[in-house]
């Protein structure tokens, strides 16, 4: 048996929901993750101090969550005050700001239009050192949802940074090789994160042989060049790229559909994804900077005392193709080959 030893990981960029799915998926993360961004997409969304706090007693109260520490974030919307925002960093409860253009993605109908109107929030987050997480897509219909990252990146993202170049950033979930280098080449105050499922999927496992709606998620996985980029940032050791599995779950009827939703719910085989990965890069001895070490240190924290062990075994192991919730079923990613990987209890 194949084992190692790391700091415990945190993961930063997560979905709970909230009710019954917040009470059967919180453990799911808790059981491997220290902490976690705790993504504000609700409906409707954790916009002030108040809906924060409010929200992470919800979880810390779900099963599970006893040694678990919720990260909260807030929803930036046209209306978002400063103040607010200022507040509630200074408390201790606000660790990232969140934007969503509006329309990109589950629940970001409330997200941003003109970016006129954040400019004072996001001047304040510059000041206090609070950082701004992107989901980085444009809406424009008439942009293939395959560049929309990348065009992204020039239209919006670059001139955002150019307006605000000591606001903290981060790219949540890249998916292109553009993105990667972007985030590369930013300097200390940008960052990525990069998904488990991003790390293993391409476009094909969507769309060759019959659609695959539990693959489906946003930014959607794209051509094998950019998977291969993703690796290869993701296990470069670089401080600019740290785990964000950006689990989001769907119940299956609403995956299973004319429209389904967006998201891969990842979070009980994340490490072990994981794990595989990294090994086939030869970069087993990277997977601590990647899930444990850089995301802290990005945002100002220490990392983990505790540490997991991860082992292999011979045998694959069994994990659970679903989870059932009180919402109804909902389908575990399924890297489709078999995971040797797990996290020693
Ligand atoms: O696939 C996704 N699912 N991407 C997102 O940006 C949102 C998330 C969700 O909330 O389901
Ligand atoms: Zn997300």
């Amino acid at each position: 048996m194949t084992s190692l030893t790391i700091r415990r990981p945190d993961d930063w960029h997560l979905h709970l929901r909230d009710g019954a799915m917040l009470e059967a998926v919180t453990a799911e993360s808790a059981r491997d993750f220290a902490r976690a961004i705790i993504m504000p997409n609700l409906v409707p969304p954790v916009v002030t101090g108040a809906d924060a706090r409010a929200y992470r007693q919800r979880i810390l109260a779900a099963p599970g969550a006893a040694n678990f520490t919720p990260l909260m974030t807030l929803y930036l919307t046209e209306a978002t005050g400063a103040d607010d925002v200022a507040a509630a960093h200074a408390e201790g409860l606000v660790h990232a700001v969140k934007l969503y253009p509006a329309g990109a993605t589950t629940n970001s109908a409330s997200g941003v239009r003109d970016f006129d109107k954040v400019q004072p929030v996001l001047e304040r987050m510059a000041e206090i050192g609070l950082p701004l997480c992107v989901h980085g897509e444009v809406t424009d219909h008439s942009v293939d949802i395959f560049d929309r990252e990348a065009v992204f990146i020039d239209r919006v993202l670059d001139p955002l940074r150019r307006r605000n170049p000591t606001l903290r950033v981060v790219m949540e979930h890249v998916t292109t090789a553009e993105g990667a280098t972007y985030a590369r080449e930013g300097g200390e105050g940008l960052a990525a994160t990069i998904t488990a499922h991003h790390l293993i999927i391409n476009r094909n496992h969507i769309l060759a042989g019959g659609i695959r709606p539990h693959y489906y998620c946003l930014p959607v996985a794209k051509r094998e060049t950019h998977r291969l980029a993703l690796v290869e940032a993701a296990t470069s050791g670089s401080r600019s790229f740290f785990l964000g599995t950006d689990s989001a779950p769907h119940v299956d009827p609403l995956k299973e559909a004319a429209c389904g939703c967006a998201g891969c719910f990842t979070a009980p085989v994340a490490l072990a994804c994981l794990a595989h990965v990294f090994e086939e890069a030869g970069a087993l001895d990277r997977l601590e900077a990647f899930a444990s070490l850089n995301g802290p240190d990005f945002y100002g924290m220490a990392p983990n005392a505790e540490q997991i062990t991860l082992e292999k075994s011979a045998a694959p192991v069994p994990y659970p193709a679903k989870l059932e919730t009180g919402e109804g079923p909902v389908t575990v990613f399924d890297p489709g080959f078999p995971l040797h990987w797990r996290v020693a209890r």
